[in-house]
C-alpha cells in the first residue's frame, strides 16, 4: 500500500493551535458561547459598542426612539451589538443585521410601580429562534425584590448554558442606592459568581477600575442618562482605561445632536484607545461638514 504521506501534508513540524480565547473569564466556555461573544466583543480590539434600544420596555416610547425604524437603522453600520426587545426586533429591525444581538429577557412592571418587580419575559426557545448571542438581565441587588430577580439570573444562567447562550447581567441601581465603587463591585461580582457571562454597569468616577478588577468576567458600562458629547466620551474613555471592556450606551447615542457621528466617535475611544478630545474634534467637524452641505 502507498504511504499516505506522499500525497497529504500533516505538517508534522507545526505544533498544533492552542490559543486561549481572547476575552476575559471566558476560556473555560463552549464554542458556541464564545462563537456569540465573539459577535458581540471584536475579536481585534477585544472590546464592544453595544447600542442599546430596550428602554421602551419600561418606559415606553423614550425620545430619540418613538420611531425605532427611522432613527436606528443608520446607526447599525457602526454597533458591534443591538440590545433591544424581541418586540421591537421583530417589527422593526432588518434580519440582514449580522452582528450580535442582546435580547432584552426581563419585565414586568412599568416606569409607574416597582421596577425591582420584574420576571423572565422570553422562553428560551424564542431566544434560539432569534437566533441571538445573549440574554440581558436586569439584577436589583438591594432592590426590594433582590432575591426574584437573582433568580431570574440564574434561571437564564441555567437555560442559556444549555444551549450555548451567554447572560448578560445589568445591576439596576435602585433610587436609593448610592453609585459608587463599593456597591458596583458588589453587585459585579455577585453577578459573575451566579453565572452571568458578562456584567453590565454603570461608570464611577472614583475607584471603577476595583470593579473590574473584582469581577471575574467582562465589565460593559452603560451610558447613563444624555451628557453633552464631550462629557460622554470622557466617561467611557476612562472606563476603558479602567478595565472595561466596551461600552452599552443608548441615550448618549441615539439622543445626540448627530447621533451616527456620534456612536462613530464612541468606537475611536473604545475601540482605538483615542482620546476623547480627539474623538470629539471628528465629532465636531464633521457635524460642522454636514451642516455647510
Ligand atoms: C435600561 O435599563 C436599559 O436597559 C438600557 O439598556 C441601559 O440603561 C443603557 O442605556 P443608556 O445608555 O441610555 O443608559
Amino acid at each position: 500500500m502507498k504511504d499516505v504521506r506522499e500525497s497529504k501534508d500533516f505538517h508534522l513540524g507545526v505544533p498544533p493551535q492552542n490559543e486561549a480565547f481572547f476575552l476575559k473569564g471566558s476560556n473555560s466556555l463552549d464554542w458556541g458561547m464564545k462563537n456569540r461573544l465573539a459577535r458581540i466583543f471584536e475579536p481585534r480590539s477585544g472590546k464592544t459598542v453595544m447600542l442599546a434600544i430596550d428602554h421602551g420596555y419600561f418606559q415606553g416610547p423614550t425620545t430619540g426612539l418613538e420611531r425605532v425604524d427611522v432613527t436606528i437603522p443608520p446607526l447599525l453600520p457602526y454597533a458591534d451589538t443591538l440590545m433591544l426587545t424581541r418586540g421591537v426586533l421583530r417589527s422593526m429591525i432588518p434580519p440582514t443585521f449580522g452582528r450580535g444581538i442582546v435580547l432584552r429577557a426581563t419585565g414586568g412592571p412599568s416606569i409607574l410601580k416597582e421596577l425591582s418587580n420584574e420576571h423572565i419575559a422570553v422562553a428560551i426557545e424564542d431566544a434560539i429562534r432569534l437566533n441571538v448571542s445573549a440574554l440581558a438581565v436586569q439584577v436589583f441587588i438591594g432592590g426590594e425584590y433582590e432575591t426574584q430577580s437573582v433568580g431570574n439570573l440564574t434561571r437564564l444562567v441555567d437555560q442559556g448554558n444549555s444551549c450555548g447562550i451567554p447572560t448578560l447581567a445589568v445591576t439596576a441601581v435602585g433610587r436609593d442606592m448610592v453609585r459608587e465603587a463599593r456597591y458596583m463591585r458588589l453587585a459585579c461580582r455577585i453577578c459573575a459568581e451566579l453565572g452571568a457571562t458578562y456584567v453590565k454597569t454603570y461608570y464611577v468616577p472614583e475607584d471603577f477600575e476595583t470593579v473590574t478588577a473584582s469581577c471575574p468576567v467582562p465589565v460593559v458600562i452603560a451610558g447613563g442618562k444624555k451628557l453633552p458629547e464631550l462629557e460622554a466620551l470622557r466617561m467611557a474613555h476612562s472606563a476603558i482605561q479602567q478595565g472595561a471592556l466596551g461600552v452599552d450606551m443608548g441615550r448618549n447615542i441615539f439622543q445626540a445632536e448627530a447621533p451616527v457621528l456620534m456612536i462613530q466617535a464612541v468606537r475611536k475611544v473604545v475601540h482605538e484607545a483615542e482620546t476623547p478630545e480627539h474623538a470629539f474634534e471628528f465629532y465636531q467637524s464633521m457635524k460642522a461638514e454636514a451642516a455647510m452641505v
